[in-house]
């Protein structure tokens, strides 16, 4: 089984971090896991050229071209970043945009792109109101766009400092559970 985890934190020890890492480690041994860290990996944002609507390929020539392929052939996604102002933290909606080819090969060309589950990881400090919607909505649609279908969203409040999910077994336990899940649906 392929997976492709997306991390999206500028911090070593960031708690989106710690839960993806903690998630993948019930990915089956034979498990391959291509890691897409976004604060790394220097994607730049899309130019909205509309040059991929004629050739379904982007024409900008960064590293998101080393990840075209690998989004298509993944089995599986498993998407972690803190909520930054209610959103993906900038690098992460880079690569989303990036995207846009997929979405018009598969909505404007009615291509069929190999379809695959992914989970939605997300943290934040507060415990505000609505404080996870506009990351589930914006991760199911590029999710979608690009053939996948987000099956579990984990979203945790209170944590602002960094590591301190560690320390509290309750989330945990809820991303033990939601991994064994997620991975044991796929087995
Ligand atoms: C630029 C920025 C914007 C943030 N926006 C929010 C926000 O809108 N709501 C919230 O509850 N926390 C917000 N936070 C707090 C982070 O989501 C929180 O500290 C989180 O635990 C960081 O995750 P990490 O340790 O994986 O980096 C923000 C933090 C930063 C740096």
């Amino acid at each position: 089984m392929k997976v492709l985890a997306v991390v999206a934190t500028p911090r070593k020890r960031g708690n989106s971090r710690i839960l993806v890492e903690r998630f993948l480690s019930y990915a089956s041994a034979n498990s391959f896991v291509f890691l897409f860290d976004a604060y790394k990996e220097a994607v730049s944002p899309c130019r909205g050229c509309n040059a991929c609507f004629n050739s379904g390929e982007c024409v900008v020539k960064d590293n998101m071209q080393r990840w075209y392929p690998l989004i298509e052939e993944v089995d599986a996604l498993v998407v972690s970043h803190p909520v930054y102002f209610y959103g993906p933290p900038a690098p992460l909606k880079a690569f989303i945009d990036r995207c846009q080819p997929f979405w018009f090969r598969r909505f404007v060309k009615g291509e069929n792109l190999k379809t695959k589950d992914a989970v939605l990881i997300n943290v934040a400090a507060s415990m505000a109101d609505n404080l996870f919607v506009p990351s589930y909505y914006i991760a199911k649609v590029w999710l979608n766009s690009i053939g996948a279908k987000l099956v579990s969203h984990l979203a945790f409040g209170g944590l602002e400092r960094e590591g301190e999910v560690l320390s509290l077994k309750e989330i945990l336990r809820r991303v033990d559970e939601g991994a064994r899940e997620f991975f044991g649906a796929k087995a």
